[in-house]
């Protein structure tokens, strides 16, 4: 991704430690975070330093790899957040890696190189779908910063930069992840807004979107996807209104051992997320951080390998 004008990934290994864009920092101010053990790594996850599903697997994949007792940081790293399927893909990964005595590094390097090109292609996939001056609809943030590079949902829009495409960028309550992906657009010069969360069906009824494309935390066997809290009713108002509703995410999000949606763990975070903005204390407040979108809204998964149509 370009930061600046600069080439520049959300992570990196160096000199025996891992260094995270701080993303609980973005867009106010471009921050890092240094991990020198698994300790360390686990609290980027779960606090939110590094976050969407391929970065925190390829945090994950260097976290067992910063550790001594690899056990323990594989118990430790599978218990920060509960969604992602990635995480547990990449501890499952690196544990297969070293049980065949690859040096933890190099497989850490590895998984995340592999990570990377997944989102390439997923973006030269996806850009088939884009014409010219298309406008897009997204939620949260499946960019870069999400992905360590490229993106997943983002990564098509990239490739198609040079097309006239405008993104409407939903602001993702209640941690505003569409705020990183407006920033992410700005460094790239890719036109865009961002709307409220429900403003987004306003847009869609007035003939204003022609695609929607958001990432995935966890893919069911099925097809159902566990995406950002809100990509539910984002699927279906597109439906309702005819339009094609895409998720991009490489095979490392699918989780075959599923069989649907309803089987997801989603995960509930603090109530402090939603009051930050309040200037009352309610009594009560709920925090699930994803949802499920059943398969019979999705038009088409753009993995690494291709387009998935689950009604298809
Ligand atoms: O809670 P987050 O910010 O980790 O949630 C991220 C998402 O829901 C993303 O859309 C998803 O992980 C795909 S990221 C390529």
């Amino acid at each position: 991704m370009k930061i600046h004008g600069k080439d520049m990934r959300s992570l990196w290994y160096e000199e025996g430690r891992l260094v995270f864009i701080d993303q609980r920092k973005l867009p106010q101010e471009l921050a890092f975070f240094e991990a020198a053990d698994e300790y360390d790594v686990a609290r980027a996850i779960s606090d939110m330093v590094v976050r969407g599903a391929p970065a925190i697997g390829c945090a994950a994949a260097y976290g067992m790899a910063l550790a001594e007792d690899t056990k323990g940081a594989a118990g430790l790293l599978k218990a920060t957040r509960p969604t992602a399927h990635d995480l547990f893909h990449a501890v499952a990964y690196m544990q297969d890696a070293m049980a065949h005595g690859e040096d933890a590094v190099h497989a850490a390097h590895a998984y995340t190189e592999s990570i990377i090109e997944k989102c390439r292609r997923i973006g030269e996939h996806g850009r088939k779908l884009i014409f010219r001056g298309m406008h897009i609809l997204t939620h949260c943030n499946a960019g870069a910063l999400a992905t360590v590079d490229y993106g997943t949902a983002l990564a098509p829009l990239r490739m198609a930069k040079d097309m006239d495409i405008f993104v409407w960028v939903d602001e993702t309550r209640p941690r505003l992840q569409g705020l990183l992906t407006a920033w992410e657009l700005e460094q790239e010069g890719i036109s865009h807004a961002v709307i409220a969360d429900n403003a987004a069906g306003y847009f869609m009824r007035a003939g204003d979107v022609d695609m929607v494309i958001v990432g995935a935390d966890r893919i069911a066997e099925n097809y159902d996807v566990a995406n950002k809290i809100g990509t539910y009713e984002k699927a279906v108002v597109a439906k309702e209104n005819g339009i094609p509703f895409y998720v991009a995410a490489p095979v490392s999000t699918f989780d075959r051992s599923i069989p649907s949606g309803d089987h997801i763990p989603i995960e509930e975070r603090g109530k402090e997320e939603l009051l930050s903005l309040y200037r009352y204390q309610p009594g009560k407040v709920r925090n699930p951080a994803f949802d499920v979108t059943p398969h019979e809204y999705i038009t088409g998964i753009i993995t690494e390998e291709g387009i998935i149509e689950p009604e298809g």
